[in-house]
């Protein structure tokens, strides 16, 4: 019985740890993607489409459905977890600099 709760402590410390290390969002991918899928239409020299002043995006979440809407429009097999989420963290630290969601992811 004691072998196994140590098999089942060591677990879920193995669980926890490595837990916040795939939440975390990869900025650096993020912007590979985007420059290898996203250039062609948006160039981000000036005058900068996503900081121009009528842009469209309005909040973190929104641009996270943006960033979803122009990958399936383009059909490019992004997951929201992963890859669109990458992006949108990287066009956010780079471009549109939403604090509190940016904070929270
Ligand atoms: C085929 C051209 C094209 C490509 C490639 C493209 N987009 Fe777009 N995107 C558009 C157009 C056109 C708009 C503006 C009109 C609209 O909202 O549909 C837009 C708007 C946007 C906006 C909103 C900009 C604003 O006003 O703040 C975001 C964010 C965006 N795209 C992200 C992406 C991402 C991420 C990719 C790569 C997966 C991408 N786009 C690839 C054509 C494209």
């Amino acid at each position: 019985m004691r072998k196994i709760n140590w098999f089942f402590g060591i677990l879920l410390l193995a669980i926890i740890s490595f837990a916040p290390v795939k939440a975390e969002v990869d900025l650096k991918q993020g912007k590979k993607l985007h420059d290898a899928k996203c250039m062609f239409c948006h160039k981000p020299d000036s005058p900068t489409f996503y900081t121009r002043k009528n842009r469209d995006i309005k909040s973190y979440d929104s641009l996270k459905t943006r960033v979803e809407t122009c990958a399936n429009r383009l059909k490019i097999p992004w997951f929201p977890d992963e890859e669109v989420t990458d992006v949108t963290a990287y066009m956010n630290a780079e471009f549109y600099k939403f604090k509190k969601e940016a904070a929270k992811k």
